[in-house]
């Protein structure tokens, strides 16, 4: 289509362009249709020929001498009409109801034929359309006999239903073909629109930029908008990754200093206070830097790492508890899906008061639930926590630290590792985390 010159640029006038060659075709393929409906006289007609050939040939070969009649015969016959002379009859009359339909049909037609001795013999096709045959006699004044052979299509209905059928047909084949050829030239924007609704959800979709000019346009203008929002993205997560990378250096001095506050309740508060922007920051990093993280998958025990994370919280005298298998490998970034659990377990234990880990096998899944026996969370919310910096009013109001990324740090992980997170609320109350990671 792109080489053809006379093909339009801009959409209007490609649509406008099939349009017109539909338009164009349906009108020649009816007219050729129309045509050929015209082949088709009717039936009265039809006999109004035969009648007033009948009444000629008779006046012809009358006037001419019986030597000549066999020829003359010969030379008014036609392609639809054939005519014979004979001294003795050759038809016999068929002498049924048709035949005597035929006849008055004749004389209606032809009334001088009246007076004349005439022979009818019809015979009807038995294929379709059935077509009738119709032998005609005429007894000339000499006592010698002129036959007339000739076709009566009686195909009235046939032929106008299958007029109206191929009529249809012809319609619907255009159609047809016009609406592919448009769909075709919408194709550009339906990718573009399944692009745009990707890019809504925060994907990234190269559109190729092809099409009638303005979509091409569209595509260019399209793609251009995703780079800029890419480099902004980029460029405001870079900062603030700088930003919280900067921050360490004067935290840890700060932690160094507060040694000197003499005062132990002051000293500890401050302490308190340098951990929890440190544990702030970390979180911050690993939220930013989460698609970049350069550790390898490997084979890694979940079993392990779960009863590592217990026995952490144990150590800081946090009720935790496992129970479940002893090993189950799986294919993973340990020190990642360390982090994703202990952002759970930390959540049961600040939110819940408490954290049981149980680790099972589903079939070819590891699945390992950490269940807490707190509020829970509003079935409404549920989804909406996994969002980045969403945390519930509750959980605001404690004016606790922490900035609403555990969960989507752990969804991240999750992602990266081809597993799933699922958040449900007990029926007794609390929170049950399952985290779901294709078992080795
Ligand atoms: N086990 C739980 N029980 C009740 N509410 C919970 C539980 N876990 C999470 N939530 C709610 O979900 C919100 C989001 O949790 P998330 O771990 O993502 O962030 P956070 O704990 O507030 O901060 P961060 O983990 O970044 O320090 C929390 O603020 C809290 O309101
Ligand atoms: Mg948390």
């Amino acid at each position: 289509m792109k080489s053809w010159r006379l093909w339009p640029q801009r959409l209007v006038g490609q649509v406008t362009l099939v349009l017109m060659l539909a338009v164009a075709l349906e009108f020649i393929g009816s007219s050729i249709l129309f045509e050929n409906s015209r082949l088709y006289p009717d039936r009265e007609n039809q006999i109004r020929r035969v009648a007033e050939q009948l009444a000629a040939a008779t006046e012809i070969l009358e006037s001419s001498s019986p030597g000549e009649r066999g020829v003359r015969a010969a030379v008014i016959s036609n392609r639809a009409t054939h005519l014979t002379w004979s001294v003795l009859p050759t038809l016999v009359d068929g002498g049924r109801a048709v035949e005597n339909d035929y006849r008055e049909e004749l004389f209606d037609a032809e009334p001088s034929l009246r007076d004349r001795d005439l022979r009818v013999h019809a015979d009807i096709d038995r294929a379709l359309p059935r077509d009738t045959r119709l032998k005609v006699a005429v007894k000339l004044r000499d006592g010698s006999w002129m036959a007339l052979s000739t076709k009566i299509r009686v195909a009235p209905w046939a032929v106008l239903l299958s007029g109206f059928g191929s009529a249809f047909t012809l319609g619907l084949g255009v159609i047809i073909a016009a609406a592919l050829v448009l769909r075709n030239l919408s194709r550009p924007l339906r990718a573009l629109a399944e692009a745009a609704d990707k890019v809504g959800k925060g994907g990234q979709v190269r559109i190729a930029e092809s099409g009638a000019g303005d979509l091409k346009l569209v595509a260019k203008a399209f793609n251009a908008m995703q780079d800029r929002i890419a480099g902004l993205l980029q460029a405001r997560t870079e900062a603030l990754a700088a930003v919280g990378h900067d921050l360490r250096t004067p935290l840890a001095r700060l932690r160094l200093r507060a040694g000197f506050v003499t005062d132990p309740d002051a000293r500890e508060a401050l302490e308190a206070d340098v951990d929890e922007m440190t544990s702030m920051l970390d979180s911050l990093l690993a939220y930013l830097g989460g698609q970049e993280d350069p550790e390898p998958r490997r084979r890694t025990d979940l079993a392990a790492i779960a009863m590592t994370v217990v026995d952490d919280a144990a150590d800081a005298e946090r009720p935790a508890t496992y129970a479940g298998l002893d090993h189950l490998p799986v294919l993973a970034r340990p020190l990642s899906v360390k982090r994703a659990i202990s952002n759970i377990v930390e959540n049961a234990l600040h939110y819940g008061g408490d954290a049981a880990l149980t680790l099972t096998r589903d079939g070819d899944t590891a699945v390992l639930a950490i269940e807490d026996n707190g509020p829970g969370i509003p079935e409404a919310e549920l989804t909406h926590v996994l969002q980045p910096f969403h945390r519930l009013d509750d959980a605001r109001a404690r004016n606790t630290g922490g900035l609403g990324l555990g969960l989507t740090i752990v969804q991240q992980i999750l992602q990266r590792e081809n597993g799933t997170l699922v958040l449900k609320n007990r029926p007794r109350g609390g929170l049950r985390v399952e985290i779901r990671l294709p078992a080795l």
